[in-house]
């Protein structure tokens, strides 16, 4: 699968966002005099802004990506309270929020002069919910794991999700058998909740590790890899993700080696988010079918297009696909050969391999594809790699490797292409497993030194005659008549 498909399945996928509501307030002007009242600056204002934050910001930016989102939170009945309503209707966010009248809305102000933060001022309940607000909260969690897909847990510990809700969100996790991402201040709650995804950044996972807390270039590779293992079996979900801000992040996964993913520099970045949008574009790439590593890489470019945008932002579907674009990762999204055909067989497709070297493509090469498609469903080409092929005859190939992929990749007819080294295509069939193994020309499947691959995995082989386009040129209905 393409980065730009799963983008493009955003729009079908459906969120539940579960956490601390709260307000984001800018306060904007100019200071230009000290105050005569005290040792600090007189602002005068300029303008204000307010964006919903915390839980409901991770809801905006899944919005934000064309997604389907509702957001259940407990407010205050309060201004504050009002306001993150209005910020999450005008962005088309579910509002799932009880009103609690005991409680206020956090709220988080801060007054900037001339793009500086003199002082942030927060206001709001922490207090622990109380057990009938619990229990309410609880009963709209179960509707919403019945109806979302994917659920981000976006908890700041003030108090929204206690035990006994964090304990219904791993039961209710295994019984809908749903994606569960945790972005938490204090992970160590969330242990045995078999999570499948953790996104701590590093201060919260040296934290969670108990260790004394240090910067990010005071701690060695070895001992981030030391972090992120204790993790992953102490929190025991399936992947743990640990954010490094500028510097990136680290996937982690039992028995796999660990996958650095490192953005590309933005210059003047606005930080302040970029934790959120990062876990909403993972929610919806897993979420879409993305094979983990291509949704990590997904998920760093949108928080790096937010990082460059002042205030608390978000990205959209199509900024994210531009940015995609322009970073190369449209041509190379690194999908996963096993985790893709999987996914096809699980869907019951029909799979048809066949390969070749491709060295100058042929309208006889496009006829044979063509029949070769016909077989099945999804049809994956191998391509002989420039390495593989110098060392078996001495030479490569006239056309590159990459433009060879091009080409084929290119054709409507081809869903994915795929290289292998070695003289043979076995190693990559029996990776594969396809159904239908295609090959042209005056063969006899006994003869085939891949056929005994072929039938090990259950598939068959189909030889077909080796044909010329120009005897039946297809223009495949794309033909204009002028
Ligand atoms: N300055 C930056 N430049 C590029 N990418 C960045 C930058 N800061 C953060 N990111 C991206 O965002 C991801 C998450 O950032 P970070 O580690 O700061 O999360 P966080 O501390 O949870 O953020 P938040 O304050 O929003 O909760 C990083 O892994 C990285 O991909
Ligand atoms: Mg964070």
């Amino acid at each position: 699968m393409d980065v730009s498909d799963v983008i493009a399945r955003f729009r079908q996928q459906r969120v539940l966002v579960v956490g601390e509501a709260m307000l984001d307030c800018y306060y904007n002007g100019h200071a230009e005099r000290i105050s005569p009242e005290g040792p600090v600056p007189v602002v005068n204002a300029s303008s204000k802004q307010r964006y919903p934050g915390g839980a409901t910001n991770a809801a905006a930016n899944v919005a934000a990506l064309g997604a389907k989102v509702r957001c259940l939170s407990v407010v205050g009945d309060d201004e504050a309270g009002t306001a993150l309503r209005e910020e999450l209707r005008v962005r088309g966010i579910e509002d799932d929020m009880l009103t609690d009248r005991d409680r206020s809305t956090i709220t988080k102000l801060r007054i900037v002069a001339d793009g500086h933060y003199v002082v942030r001022y927060d206001e709001g309940e922490r207090q622990p919910l109380s057990p009938g607000m619990e229990q309410a909260l609880i009963e709209r969690l179960r509707v919403g794991f019945a109806e979302c897909a994917a659920v981000i847990v976006a908890d700041y510990c003030y108090g929204i999700l206690g035990e006994r809700v964090i304990a219904e969100i791993g039961r209710l996790k295994e019984q809908h058998n749903r994606l569960v991402l945790v972005d938490s201040k204090n992970l160590p709650l969330y242990r045995g909740m078999a999570a499948s995804v953790i996104t701590p950044n590093h201060l919260e996972a040296q934290r969670a590790a108990g260790w004394t807390v240090r910067d990010v270039d005071r701690i060695s590779g070895e001992e981030l890899e030391e972090l992120g293992r204790h993790l992953l079996s102490a929190i025991g979900s399936t992947w743990a993700l640990v954010t490094l801000g500028p510097k990136g992040s680290l996937l982690f996964e039992a028995g796999k080696a660990t996958y650095r993913v490192t953005p590309r520099p933005v210059p003047n970045p606005h930080v302040s988010g970029a934790g959120d949008t990062f876990t909403s574009a993972l929610a919806l790439s897993l979420s879409a079918g993305a094979p983990v590593r291509t949704a990590v890489e997904i998920a760093a470019e949108a928080a790096a297009v937010v990082v460059g945008k002042p205030g608390t932002a978000t990205v959209t579907a199509r900024e994210l696909l531009q940015r995609l674009a322009l970073s190369g990762m449209m041509s190379e999204p690194g999908v996963e050969l096993e985790a893709t055909v999987e996914r096809y067989r699980a869907a019951n497709k029909r799979i048809v391999f066949t390969n070749g070297l491709f060295d100058g493509l042929t309208s006889g090469n496009i006829a044979f594809l063509r029949a070769a498609r016909q077989l099945g469903d999804v049809l994956i080409v191998g391509v002989n790699s420039d390495r593989g092929v110098t060392e078996q005859r001495g030479y490569g190939p006239r056309v590159p490797e990459d433009e060879r992929l091009a080409l084929v990749a290119a054709l409507a007819l081809v869903d994915h292409v795929v290289t292998f080294d070695e003289a043979t295509p076995e190693a990559i069939i029996r990776r594969i497993r396809p159904n239908v193994h295609a090959k042209g020309g005056d063969y006899r499947t006994e003869e085939l030194p891949e056929a005994a691959a072929v039938h090990e995995v259950g598939g068959e082989v189909v030889l077909l005659p080796l044909m010329d386009e120009r005897a039946q040129p297809h223009t495949s209905g794309k033909l204009l008549r002028r």
